[in-house]
């Protein structure tokens, strides 16, 4: 199969593949949705069942590549959108049959390898972090967004705490040239030279710039609420996160609306009526060592899922929960 000759070249490995196969049961039969298509190593495997069907979303126009392979085997057992995975909305009412909707957040091993993504502080040259249908880009806002701002981002988004001294210094340095990945990995080894670290220097600014450019969160929420939305009683939504932020959200997705009648008793008629999820384990599933030490990205994935209970959906509450985070992304319309 080309899919797999392709990801096998590229390392590419699908994180937690058999934990997530053995939740959504494909053997059983039935349309799974895959929101994060990839290298389509879920899709692939779903699709060696003879009569499942798949239809995958990317917004990246490089998974077209994989997309096509996908067609040309499976032909109209795969679907394929080059669309973000909130519009997941969109999807027509013969095509909502759905047993399954997964989700595998962040990035590919290829997109952080692309040197035009601009994702990585290993790369030199301008910053980017398009994703895919998005007008700003990371070096836009890195010198162009007013110093304030441009620490929230960093703080909210990347939980830095040096966020302040790293914007002063961007401010500064800004005013003499347009700031480029080295300029900015540079600027933050500088504010952090004597510090203690566990990770690369530079990870959580990059991570605040990335989900900013790609407005990960709304993308999430939205992704998460339109999935509901979209998948009937007794169907499955499963979600890898490789961050604190992403987990926290889908944490809440989950647990809140399979808990309590009234998620918070601070906010009082917000959400009113039947519990909607069923929840079969609180805590996520992680990668064992065995795949850590093979695929050492997979590290951080966590895996929650829940099985739609209820038809109600009443989601104020969520977003609620999460608007600090959300008006952070509103910041792209200064730019
Ligand atoms: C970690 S990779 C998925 C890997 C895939 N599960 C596999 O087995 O090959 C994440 C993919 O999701 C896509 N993606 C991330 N956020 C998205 C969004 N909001 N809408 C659509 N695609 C998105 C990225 O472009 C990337 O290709």
């Amino acid at each position: 199969m080309t899919a797999t000759i392709k990801q096998e070249k590229e390392k590419h490995f699908p994180v937690l593949l058999d934990e997530l196969i053995s939740i959504i049961s494909p053997h059983y039969g039935g349309t799974f949705i895959d929101c994060t298509l990839g290298h389509g190593g879920y899709s692939l495997k779903i699709l060696e069942e003879k009569t499942n069907k798949v239809i995958a979303f990317d917004r990246d126009t490089e998974a077209l590549k994989i997309a096509n392979q996908l067609k040309l085997k499976f032909k109209n057992r795969f679907t394929f959108k080059n669309d973000k995975f909130s519009e997941i909305i969109s999807l027509n009412n013969s095509e909502k049959k759905i047993k399954g909707i997964i989700f595998d957040l962040g990035y590919s091993s290829s997109q952080i390898n692309d040197p035009n993504k601009g994702l990585s502080f290993n790369f030199e040259g301008k910053l980017n972090m398009k994703m895919g249908i998005n007008n700003i880009s990371a070096h836009e806002t890195i010198n162009n967004l007013d110093a304030k701002n441009l620490k929230n981002i960093f703080t909210y988004f990347g939980e830095e705490t040096y966020a302040k001294l790293i914007v002063k210094k961007i401010c500064q340095m800004r005013k003499e040239k347009n700031l480029l990945t080295e300029d900015l990995v540079q600027i933050i080894n500088i504010v952090k030279k004597n510090k203690k670290k566990k990770i690369h220097n530079a990870t959580k600014v990059f991570q605040a710039l990335r989900i900013f450019v790609n407005q990960e969160i709304s993308e999430l929420i939205n992704g998460l609420v339109n999935s509901f939305k979209v998948i009937p009683v007794g169907g499955i939504i499963a979600v890898v996160t490789f961050h604190s932020i992403e987990d926290k959200i889908v944490k809440y997705f989950f647990k809140n609306y399979s808990e309590k009648l009234n998620p918070s008793r601070y906010i009082p008629n917000s959400f009113k009526g039947d519990k909607l999820f069923k929840l079969i384990r609180k805590k996520p599933i992680t990668p064992t060592f065995k795949e850590i030490k093979i695929n050492p990205r997979s590290r951080s994935a966590k895996l929650r899922y829940a099985i739609k209970v209820s038809n109600q959906s009443d989601f104020s509450e969520f977003f609620k929960k999460f608007d600090y985070l959300l008006k952070v992304e509103t910041l792209i319309n200064k730019l």
